[in-house]
């Protein structure tokens, strides 16, 4: 591949840091297309920091290569990478205005005064607080100092805008609105973007691609709808939202669907995340979203679905919608998701589960 073609605005090319003894990002490969925001999701210690300094040029690769452009970037020092960075604390000087906390980085690059001055009052327009110009840090609250850090990341016209965690100090509410003014804000510039976070909400909500990262180690990427309907193995399934696992063995094929027989010996129809030999041992995986509860005394079986029996041993209301534990007679309990309205039981009901077989997805143990 010539460097002129690459299709990726950034690429990873088995890229690799240890410290030490320890592998914090193993032999990876990555695309990030220009203009995307692209999410990087793991539990904590998973590499995603590492990738994102390395990036920055604040971490060396142990091998590999960044690319930025198709042009080759290992050695180019910091402050000539032309990135916007935006880390957990909101990490804003003190004792400088907010004018000069957002002008900071246009200092190094040969700006004018009046320049600047305009410039900053253009980035603070976009993150929607124009005038705060003259306050100190300290005089604005948590969310707005963290949208100064936003306009202090993107005054500089950014290649690439690199954000770690950059919600997480903030309580839940303030999050999801200013989840949606990066979406917006990202959009409207459409600036390549890489946000770091281990949340997998603020990830299926915004991203472009996801890439859900495990022990430094790329388990799967894909567009949100892709990582969460199609889970490539059971980190990812069980990582994003509430899965059930069930061990089952591959039986016959029931086209477009497969049979698979639990351990209690329930045979249920199931779709194939791959291609399975009979008698392979498997898993079964459910969202908990998917599955529909009734009264046992109601039941009626319709064909093409599968059943399971079993009776309320918890559930806690969670506005808008109930989550069930299930204990079939087996002994597994299954985490049920229903809606309000169509979710009356209580604990000691006797319940039957329904789920359609297309979102019993069948994946390798
Ligand atoms: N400077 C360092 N020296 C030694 N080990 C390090 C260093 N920085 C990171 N590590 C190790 O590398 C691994 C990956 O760390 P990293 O900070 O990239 O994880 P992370 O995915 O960002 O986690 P978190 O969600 O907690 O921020 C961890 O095991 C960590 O302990
Ligand atoms: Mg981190």
């Amino acid at each position: 591949m010539t460097q002129e073609r690459d299709p990726a605005f950034v690429r990873f090319a088995g890229i690799e840091k240890k410290y030490g003894r320890v592998v914090a990002v193993k032999p990876m490969d990555l695309e990030i297309p220009e203009g995307s925001l692209v999410t990087l999701l793991g539990p904590s210690g998973c590499g995603k920091t590492t990738l994102l300094r390395m990036l920055a040029g604040l971490e060396t690769p142990t091998q590999g290569d960044i690319y930025i452009r198709g042009k080759r970037i290992n050695d180019t020092p910091i402050h000539k990478r032309n990135l916007g960075m935006i880390f957990q604390n909101y990490a804003l000087f003190p004792h400088k205005t907010i004018f000069e906390n957002i002008a900071f980085g246009l200092k190094y690059r040969g700006v004018s005064k009046t320049d600047m001055q305009k410039k900053a009052e253009k980035a603070l327009e976009t993150v929607r607080l124009p005038g705060v110009g003259n306050r100190m840090p300290s005089q604005l609250s948590g969310g707005q100092q963290q949208r100064i850090a936003l306009a202090r990341a993107i005054v500089i016209e950014p290649d690439v805008l690199l954000m770690d965690e950059p919600l997480s100090a903030l309580d839940e509410n303030l999050r999801e609105d200013m989840r949606r003014e990066i979406d917006n804000l990202q959009q409207q510039l459409g600036v390549t973007t890489i946000f770091v976070t281990h949340d997998q909400r603020e990830a299926l909500s915004m991203s472009d691609k996801v890439v859900v990262m495990k022990d430094g180690f790329i388990q799967q990427q894909g567009t949100p709808e892709e990582v969460y309907n199609n889970s490539a193995n059971h980190f990812v399934a069980d990582f994003l939202g509430h899965s059930n696992f069930m061990v089952a063995v591959v039986g016959e094929k029931k086209s477009p669907f497969l049979e698979a027989r639990l351990a209690d010996n329930t045979l249920c129809l199931v779709s194939p995340a791959e291609d399975f030999a009979a008698g392979a041992k498997a898993e079964i995986v459910i969202r908990a979203q998917k599955m529909t509860l009734g009264y046992k005394t109601d039941f009626t079986r319709q064909a093409e679905m599968n059943y399971f029996f079993g009776k309320i041993v918890d559930r806690s209301y969670m506005g808008g919608e109930v989550s069930y534990f299930v204990e079939l007679a087996q002994g597994q309990v299954l985490h049920v998701i229903n809606f309000v309205k169509r979710a009356p039981y209580r604990r000691g009901d006797e319940v039957y589960i329904q789920v359609d077989p297309f979102h019993c997805r069948l994946l390798a143990p």
